[in-house]
């Protein structure tokens, strides 16, 4: 057996919660500093993890403990020195989504760590759910032909007042699509294999909301190909309860996700009713990062594929921007046009 990879978790607010468990259960990692301004969040994480060392930056941290990983569980803005800490450190990083609260941002984290020679991971989880492994074995298997439109909701009143959220998205210019979007945009195209080259856009808040920012989005995406989703995500949904429903159109029948973490069915065009496609057990938030982990592990150790690269995730990144383009313009953006704008001009050597 390999010796466990060395992690500082950074950021220990409500998403580290899950990573400590996962954390703590794997074999492949041992987790030896943590690091938070918060005096709290610090106490609460050295109950788990007594033998950890603890610092309020990053940057004290890696001076006192060495390590092979970080992971990224802080707010997607401002991760500037994290990161610029982490490289000097020579470590290789495990960011939760999105990797920066901007594209520009984003592509820079990514740059920087390639020019250092480390491997940027972005945290997808839902990638790793076992109801999308069986989507995307059922699409790559063709058992209901090609994929060629799609209908995407996501349908939810989250209160981010409660105590167990983080609060920063309450004051995001767009935390649905930052947040929660991003995630859905990440699912089709890593479901689906192929890139969106245009999206058409509306963006807005509606009057009961509490976020400051836009909880709606609504969005035509058309895929290379000439696949069509239509896409409807909100946090400020009529009623307290989350509703998911992805269902795509192929040439002989459809696949349709009927729960988040679950319920797979599928028809072929003149069945009556709807057969479930088995997909493996699992916990809830738990499976999935655990999965996560296994991938990033062997990614770092250099036995296994990035599947999550930070390269890769500027792609989702883009079309969160050109929803927000296309919601000003009021027209359809090609996501071609921000890419040269904000992904090129400094890629060139
Ligand atoms: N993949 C998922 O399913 C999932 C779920 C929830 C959150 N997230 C992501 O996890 C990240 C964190 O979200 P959260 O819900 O834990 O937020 P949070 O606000 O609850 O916690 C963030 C923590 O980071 C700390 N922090 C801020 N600046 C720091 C710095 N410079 N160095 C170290 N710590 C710092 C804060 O004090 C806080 O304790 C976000 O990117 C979010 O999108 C992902």
């Amino acid at each position: 057996m390999s010796t466990p990879l060395r992690f500082v978790v950074v950021g220990l607010g409500a998403r580290s919660r899950t990573w400590l468990r996962v954390m703590q259960a794997s074999p492949d990692v041992q987790i030896v500093g943590l690091a938070d301004p918060s005096p709290a969040a610090r106490d609460a994480a050295l109950k788990l993890l007594p033998d950890a060392t603890v610092a309020a930056e990053i940057s004290k941290l890696t001076q006192m403990v060495e390590a092979d990983v970080a992971l990224l569980v802080t707010p997607p803005g401002g991760r500037e020195g994290q990161i610029e800490a982490c490289l000097a450190a020579k470590l290789d990083i495990l960011a939760e989504k999105p990797l920066a609260d901007d594209v520009s941002s984003a592509a820079r984290h990514v740059r920087a760590a390639e020019a250092a020679g480390r491997t940027l991971i972005v945290g997808l989880n839902f990638r790793f759910l076992p109801v999308t492994v069986a989507l995307k074995q059922a699409l790559n298997a063709g058992i209901v032909g090609a994929p060629e439109f799609a209908r995407f909701t996501y349908e939810r009143w989250r209160d981010g007042q409660l105590p167990h959220l983080n609060k920063y998205p309450l004051v995001m210019d767009h935390p649905m699509l930052w947040e929660q979007s991003i995630h859905h945009f990440d699912l089709m195209r890593h479901v689906y294999g192929k890139e969106v080259t245009r999206i058409h856009a509306r963006t807005f808040n509606p009057s009961w909301s509490m976020y400051r920012g836009d909880a709606n989005v609504f969005a035509l995406l058309e895929f290379d190909g000439g696949l069509h989703v239509s896409y409807q995500g909100t946090w400020a949904g009529g009623v307290d309860r989350l509703d998911f429903d992805w269902r795509t159109d192929c040439t002989e029948g459809v696949l349709i996700q009927r729960e988040m973490f679950g319920d797979l069915v599928m028809a072929r065009r003149h069945d009556t009713s709807f057969k479930p496609v088995p997909t493996l057990p699992h916990e809830p938030w738990i499976t999935d990062a655990a999965a996560l982990l296994e991938m990033a592990v062997a990614a770092f150790r250099g036995t296994g594929p990035v599947l999550c690269s930070g390269r890769d995730h500027l792609q989702s990144l883009l079309m969160l921007a050109a929803c927000i383009r296309s919601s000003d313009r009021r027209a359809p953006v090609e996501i071609e046009e921000l890419r040269q704008e904000i992904i090129q001009p400094e890629d060139t050597p």
